[in-house]
């Protein structure tokens, strides 16, 4: 279980959580946000992950997903853009490790699930859209790669799912947030393919939709080659090649998956 936003003081312990919240960090519980608000609450509540290569179409799925079970959705690169737009306000160095930790211990990122997507605040400030521009993306690429940047957002991101019932999507929830997770997807794509949905998401031609590719070839090349925490399949995670498959027939998939689990 997820608490609301609004019953909990700005950077204090809220009354009512139902586990530790480290304080930077709230997330807003999806509860009410469900397709299928009927569904029984005592059913057990799973901790969902998705992980893969950028334009695998894994935040589609997972938000889908959640939406369908009545759970939150946790969008864990949300949070290292938020790091990175600090680190840029911050005229900070991507490659300074320890001022980058002391830029995630000072700033307060919050992760609100909502019917229209999800909201990323960086210090109280809407930064959704500011985190998907290029440089934020780029940036994002590069300061996950530090071990002890990874080490703080890895902390926060159990304490926020600890609770079950989510559906967080990421690079390595399946091998280092959640190894115990109740159910792990892989959700890949030929890399062409995931250039091309990129484009037509962003609705983009030309050079600068060549310009969109080569940076997405250059960040999977780094999350994959990356030290710690490479982006790579759990030994136990189900891997689903989305290549020639549609959002619907991957949703299907997944959500049978889920429902398996939950004994439906
Ligand atoms: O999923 P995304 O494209 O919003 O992620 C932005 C960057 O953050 C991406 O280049 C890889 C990194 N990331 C990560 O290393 N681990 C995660 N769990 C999520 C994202």
């Amino acid at each position: 279980m997820l608490f609301l936003r609004s019953s909990c003081p700005q950077l204090g312990v809220c009354p009512r959580k139902p586990f530790r919240v480290l304080p930077t960090l709230r997330v807003q519980s999806t509860r009410e946000m469900t397709d299928n608000p009927t569904s029984d609450p005592s059913l057990r509540k799973l901790i969902i992950a998705i992980d893969g290569p950028a334009g695998a179409g894994k935040s589609t799925i997972a938000s889908r997903l959640a939406r369908k079970l009545g759970y939150a959705n946790l969008e864990s690169g949300a949070m290292y853009r938020a790091l990175a737009l600090k680190a840029i306000e911050k005229d900070a160095s991507f490659d300074d490790e320890a001022t980058l930790v002391k830029l995630a211990e000072e700033s307060r990122i919050q992760l609100e699930p909502s019917r229209d997507g999800n909201r990323t605040l960086l210090n109280g400030h809407d930064v959704s859209a500011r985190i998907r521009e290029r440089d934020v993306t780029e940036a994002a690429s590069r300061v996950s790669v530090h071990p002890k940047v990874r080490a703080w957002m890895v902390a926060h991101q159990r304490a926020m799912g600890a609770g079950g019932g989510v559906v967080m999507e990421g690079r390595d929830i399946g091998t280092k947030v959640f190894p115990d997770a109740d159910l792990k997807i892989f959700l890949d794509a030929d890399p062409v393919v995931r250039e091309q949905r990129r484009m037509q998401q962003q609705k983009i031609k030309g050079e600068v939709a060549a310009n969109v590719a080569a940076d997405l070839r250059e960040r999977d090349r780094r999350d994959r080659t990356r030290t710690a925490s490479p982006l790579m399949a759990a030994e136990d995670a189900v891997v689903i090649d989305s290549t020639s498959m549609g959002e619907d027939e991957v949703l299907a998939q997944v959500e049978e998956l889920a429902r398996k689990k939950l004994g439906d």
